[in-house]
C-alpha cells in the first residue's frame, strides 16, 4: 500500500466523513442484496480500523468480443483456429471506458484516494484499494459485520447490502468483499484416502498379467475399444495404468519445447519435494532428480516438512507432472485463508486467494499452456456479478490460448445427502427452494470441468460411487451454443419429470468430460497412499492435454487452448463413452450416465492416440 497506513487511511475517513457525508446519501442506490448463506452467522460488528482489500470492478464494455475471440480461436472449423490472441489484444477488449474510468476515480478522489492509493490489474478493469472498514462503510453506505462460519468456525467481514452514488452505478459492476460468502474452502474436492491396501478385490498378480475383463455391461460400452491395461490397475492406478488405459502408451514429450503444466494450489497445501522423488523411484523411476517450480503469490507458503506435505497438492503434482514427464511444470501456492482475526496491523485476507491468483497468472507475459484447479464453490455463494467477472477472467486466459481444467466436484447433484436443517441443497436467495447445488467454476463455460471414472471389476470404466463426481446446470450461466446438441439430447431423454425443479434446464451443463478419479497411489509424508477425488481426473486429464500440446508444438502448430468447441465438435469420438453409474445426492438418484454426453461423465475419458493423430491434423 506505498506506505500509506490504516492510520493515515483513518484520519481520510474521520475527514471524508465531515465533509462529504451530510449531503450525498441522497443519492445513493441500493448496489446489490444477498441473503447470508445459512450457515454464516451473523457475529459483531467490524471494527472500522480493519484493513480490507476491496475490489472494484468496472464495466467490460466490449467483453462480447472477446467471448467472440475466444470462440473465434477455439473453434477447429473456424479459419482463425489456433491464433490465440496477445496479452495485450486481450487487454484492449476488456478495457473500460474512460469515462469509467474518470467517474471512479472522481468518487475515489472524494475520500482523498489518490492514484498512489490504489493498485490497477494490467487492463484498468479493476482497482483495487486496502482502506480501513469505517472507510468503506462510508463509501458503500453499508455497514460491515464478523460473520462466523457454523460448520467450520470460520470468520470473515462481510455486509449483506451495499449502495453506491446512483450515476456510478452504470460505471461499476461490483465491489468486493461486500456479499461474497464465498470461502474457496467448502467444497475444495474431497479426496479420500485409504490408509491400507488390504480390503480390495482380488486380481492376478502374475508379473505382467491382462486384466481379462467381465463382459461390457452394454453394448454402447462393448464398442469402445480399451487396450489391455494390468489387472492391479483395478487396486493402484498408477501412472502406468493412465498410459494404457488412456492409450499413451509410450509416447514421450520434448523437454527443449516451450511447453508447460501447472497446477493451482489453496489453502495450505504444499507439493513436497521429497514425496516426489519417492512417487518417481516408485512410478517413474527415468523422472528421480527432476523437479517442478513453486510459485508463491499472495504470501502463499511453501512448508517442504514431510508432515506438513499436502494430499491435494501432492496428488495434483505426482500425476499431472509425472504423466507430463519431462514437460516444464509449477506448482502455485497462493496465501490467504481463514480464519480471519481482526487485527488492526495486517489488511484483511480477503478470503479470495482465487482472485489473487488470477490477478498474478492474468500479469504474466507468458502463462503455462494447461492449468489444472481442483478447487471450487457452489456457484449460489458467489454474487452473480462477481462469478460473471471471474468467469470473464477465465475467458481472458482461453482466449491467450491457456487450456483450464477444474474438477467437477465429490458430492454428486449437490453438497450429499438433503438436510433440511443445514440447508444442504436449498437455494440462498431467500426463497429457500430444494434444489440441486451447481459449482463454480466448473460452471464458467470457458473451462473444462473434469469429472471422475474408476474400473469396478475390470473395464469399461464407470462413474466413480465410492464418492459421486460432481454434475449439474449452472444457474448464472446459459448454456454455450457448443454444446447446446449434446446437452439438450441428455435433457430429451430424460425420464418424464425427472428431478424436475432441480435443475436449470437452460444453463451450462458440467463436466465436460471425465477421467479416473479413485485409487490414485501417490507418495505422501513419506508414504504410498492411495486417494481419489474428481481432483485426482483434473491434473490427469491436464496431462494428457500437454501431451497432446506437445505433439502440436513438435509439428509447429499451436497449443490447443480453450478445449470445450472442439471436444464436443468431436460428439464423442476420441472418448471413451462412459454409459454406466450416476451422480446422485439431495435425496434423489441424481443423474444417470447416458451413451453420449451426461453430467456425470460428459463425453467420457480420452484416447490419447485417437485425439494425437486428429489435433494433428488441425491446421
Ligand atoms: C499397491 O501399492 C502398494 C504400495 O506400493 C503395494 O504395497 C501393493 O502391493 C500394490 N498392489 C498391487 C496390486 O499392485
Ligand atoms: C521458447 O520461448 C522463448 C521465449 O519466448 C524463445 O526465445 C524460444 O525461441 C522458444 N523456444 C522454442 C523451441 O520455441
Ligand atoms: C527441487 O527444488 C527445490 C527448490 O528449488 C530444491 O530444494 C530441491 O532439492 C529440488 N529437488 C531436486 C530433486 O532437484
Ligand atoms: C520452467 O520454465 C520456467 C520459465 O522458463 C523456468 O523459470 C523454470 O525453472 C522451469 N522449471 C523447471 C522445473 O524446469
Ligand atoms: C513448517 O515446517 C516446520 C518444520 O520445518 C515446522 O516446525 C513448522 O511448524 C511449519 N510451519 C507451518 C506454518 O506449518
Ligand atoms: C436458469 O439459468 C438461466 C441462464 O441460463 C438464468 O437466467 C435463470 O435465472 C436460471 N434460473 C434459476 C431458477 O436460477
Ligand atoms: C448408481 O450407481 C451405483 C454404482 O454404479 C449403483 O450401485 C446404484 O445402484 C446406482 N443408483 C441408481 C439409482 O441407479
Ligand atoms: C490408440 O491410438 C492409435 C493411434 O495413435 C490408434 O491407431 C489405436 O487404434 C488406438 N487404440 C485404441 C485401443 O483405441
Amino acid at each position: 500500500m506505498n506506505g500509506l497506513t490504516w492510520r493515515t487511511l483513518l484520519s481520510l475517513v474521520l475527514a471524508a466523513a465531515a465533509v462529504a457525508s451530510p449531503t450525498k446519501r441522497a443519492d445513493y442506490r441500493i448496489k446489490q442484496t444477498v441473503n447470508a448463506p445459512s450457515y454464516w452467522v451473523q457475529q459483531s460488528s467490524a471494527p472500522e480500523d480493519h484493513v480490507i482489500r476491496l475490489r472494484i470492478g468496472l464495466p467490460q464494455p466490449n467483453f462480447h468480443l472477446l467471448e467472440e475471440a475466444v470462440y473465434a480461436v477455439s473453434d477447429p472449423m473456424h479459419r482463425s483456429y489456433g491464433k490465440h490472441l496477445s496479452k495485450e489484444e486481450v487487454e484492449q477488449l476488456i478495457a473500460p471506458h474512460d469515462a469509467s474510468l474518470d467517474a471512479v476515480n472522481e468518487w475515489l478522489a472524494e475520500y482523498g484516494l489518490q492514484e498512489e492509493h490504489i493498485e490497477r490489474s494490467p487492463a484498468r478493469d479493476w482497482v483495487i484499494i486496502n482502506i480501513p472498514v469505517g472507510l468503506a462503510e462510508d463509501m458503500l453506505d453499508t455497514t460491515y459485520s464478523v460473520w462466523k462460519n457454523a460448520k467450520t468456525d470460520e470468520t470473515m467481514v462481510r455486509t449483506t447490502a451495499y449502495s453506491l452514488p446512483a450515476s456510478l452505478h452504470s460505471h461499476i459492476e461490483t465491489v468486493q468483499p461486500t456479499t461474497m460468502f464465498a470461502t474457496w474452502s467448502n467444497f475444495k474436492a474431497g479426496y479420500i484416502i485409504d490408509d491400507d491396501f488390504v480390503d480390495f478385490p482380488s486380481f492376478d498378480s502374475t508379473p505382467g498379467a491382462k486384466a481379462s475383463f467381465a463382459p461390457a455391461v452394454n453394448s454402447i460400452a462393448a464398442a469402445t475399444t480399451y487396450p489391455p491395461v494390468d489387472a492391479s490397475c483395478q487396486v493402484n492406478v498408477t501412472l502406468s495404468c493412465l498410459r494404457q488405459i488412456y492409450n499413451i502408451s509410450d509416447y514421450m514429450p520434448d523437454a527443449s519445447l516451450n511447453n508447460s503444466i501447472a497446477t493451482a494450489g489453496y489453502l495450505e497445501e504444499f507439493a513436497n519435494f521429497e514425496d516426489l522423488q519417492s512417487f518417481y523411484a516408485l512410478e517413474l523411476p527415468e523422472a528421480v532428480g527432476t523437479n517442478f517450480s513453486v510459485v508463491s503469490i499472495s504470501g502463499g507458503l511453501n512448508n517442504q516438512s514431510l508432515e506438513e506435505a499436502g494430499a491435494e497438492a501432492n496428488l495434483d503434482v505426482q500425476f499431472a507432472y509425472g504423466l507430463a514427464w519431462p514437460i516444464n511444470a509449477t506448482y502455485y501456492t497462493t496465501g490467504g485463508r481463514p480464519p480471519f482475526v481482526p487485527d488492526l496491523s495486517t489488511t484483511e485476507n480477503t478470503n479470495e486467494p482465487y482472485n489473487d491468483w488470477l490477478d498474478y497468472v492474468l500479469a504474466l507475459d507468458e502463462v503455462p499452456l494447461v492449468i489444472s484447479t481442483s478447487y471450487g464453490e457452489h456457484e449460489q455463494t458467489i454474487p452473480e456479478d462477481y462469478a460473471r467477472r471471474a468467469c470473464a477472467s477465465l475467458a481472458q486466459l482461453a482466449a491467450r490460448g491457456v487450456t483450464l481444467t477444474f474438477s467437477s466436484g465429490d458430492n454428486g447433484v449437490g453438497d450429499g445427502e438433503i438436510d433440511p436443517e443445514s440447508h444442504t441443497c436449498y437455494s440462498n436467495d431467500g426463497s429457500d427452494t430444494y434444489k440441486f447445488l451447481p459449482a463454480f467454476p466448473a460452471s464458467c463455460p470457458f473451462v473444462t470441468a473434469v469429472g471422475g471414472t474408476t474400473i469396478v471389476n475390470g473395464l469399461p470404466e464407470v462413474a466413480v460411487s465410492r464418492f459421486f463426481s460432481g454434475s449439474g446446470f449452472s444457474d448464472y450461466f446459459e448454456r454455450p451454443e457448443y454444446q447446446a446438441d449434446a446437452v439438450q439430447a441428455y435433457i430429451d431423454a430424460m425420464p418424464e419429470g425427472a428431478n424436475e425443479g432441480l435443475f436449470n434446464t437452460t444453463g451450462r451443463g458440467y463436466p465436460d468430460i471425465a477421467a479416473l478419479g479413485d485409487y490414485f497411489l501417490i507418495y505422501l509424508s513419506g508414504t504410498p497412499r492411495r486417494i481419489g477425488g474428481t481432483s485426482a481426473s483434473s491434473p490427469a486429464f491436464a496431462a494428457v492435454i500437454a501431451l497432446l500440446n506437445d505433439a502440436r508444438l513438435k509439428a509447429g502448430l499451436s497449443p490447443l487452448g480453450f478445449l470445450n468447441p472442439l471436444i464436443y465438435s468431436l460428439n464423442g469420438y476420441g472418448f471413451n463413452d462412459i454409459t454406466v453409474g450416476n451422480s446422485t445426492g439431495c435425496g434423489t438418484t441424481g443423474f444417470n450416465c447416458t451413451p453420449g454426453w451426461d453430467p456425470v461423465t460428459g463425453f467420457g475419458t480420452p484416447n490419447f492416440g485417437l485425439l494425437k493423430d486428429y489435433v494433428l491434423s488441425l491446421e
